[in-house]
């Protein structure tokens, strides 16, 4: 059955879903990097994002993280709660590394003595510049209680998936969230959306220290569908050739 199409951003597409208040997230191979200045595809990315996401943010559902998650349906396609995304981004970050450690002149690797988490508006237009809190509830983005739960899911999240991530050998240096308003009668709560991959987290191999995120792609390092497989693998949910 074709699906109304209802958005396509860089790395997916959103279909109507089969009821109402869902949507099917499709994942593609395209990958950008720079705010699209840099455009690509890597193979079987999509298949291996929608996989590793869906193991992650089902494993945050059974610990109490409330997530748009519902089912993944296919290799490249799941089904998610339809949300009104909060244009904020949130990034969390253990290690400095990309923008951080350019923005303060420190070497990437550099250890934070604490878990930083950081807003960034969500505008291509703008290239999701970096706000203060202020900003955010200036112009109506999200309210002061709004941010005080992201932080504290965010802190959460990032407890639990360094965890995760240790587990398999992997450091997770940073990572970006999205959050969707889920409006059931007239309440709202705030779940987690979009999806958590090597496309939006940086994971350092624990003994090496090699990159096994987009930063393969940002930085043309070679062995991109590797390092995706190997997250993949490590994870358990690498799917059968
Ligand atoms: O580029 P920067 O260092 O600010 O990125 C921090 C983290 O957030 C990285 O893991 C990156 O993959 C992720 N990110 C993202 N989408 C963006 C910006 C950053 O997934 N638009």
């Amino acid at each position: 059955m074709r699906r109304r199409r209802l958005y396509e951003g860089k790395g997916k597409v959103l279909f109507e879903g089969p009821e109402p208040g869902t949507v099917v997230q499709y994942f593609k191979d395209d990958a950008t990097a720079f705010n699209g200045e840099k455009t690509g595809t890597i193979t079987g990315k999509g298949v291996l994002n929608n996989r590793i996401s869906e193991f992650l943010l089902s494993r945050l559902n059974d610990v109490g993280i409330p997530t748009h998650f519902i089912r993944r349906l296919n290799m490249r396609e799941q089904l998610v709660r339809e949300v009104e995304i909060v244009p904020v981004e949130v990034v969390v970050r253990n290690v400095a590394a990309g923008s951080f450690a350019k923005r303060f002149g420190v070497e990437d690797g550099t250890p934070l003595p604490r878990a930083i988490v950081e807003w960034y508006y969500k505008s291509d237009a703008l290239n999701d510049p970096l706000v203060t809190e202020e900003h955010i509830t200036s112009f109506g983005w999200a309210t002061p209680q709004d941010l005080d739960e992201m932080m504290q899911v965010a802190l959460r999240v990032n407890d639990f998936l360094s965890g995760l991530f240790i587990g398999c050998g992997l450091r997770l240096v940073d990572f970006k969230l999205e959050f969707g308003r889920l409006w059931e009668d007239e309440d709202m709560r705030l779940v987690l959306a979009d999806e958590i991959s090597p496309d939006s987290c940086r994971l350092w191999d624990v003994e090496s220290g090699e990159r096994m995120d987009k930063d393969r792609f940002r930085k043309d390092l070679g062995g991109v569908e590797e390092a995706y497989q190997e997250v993949a693998r490590r994870l358990g949910v690498l799917p059968e050739a």
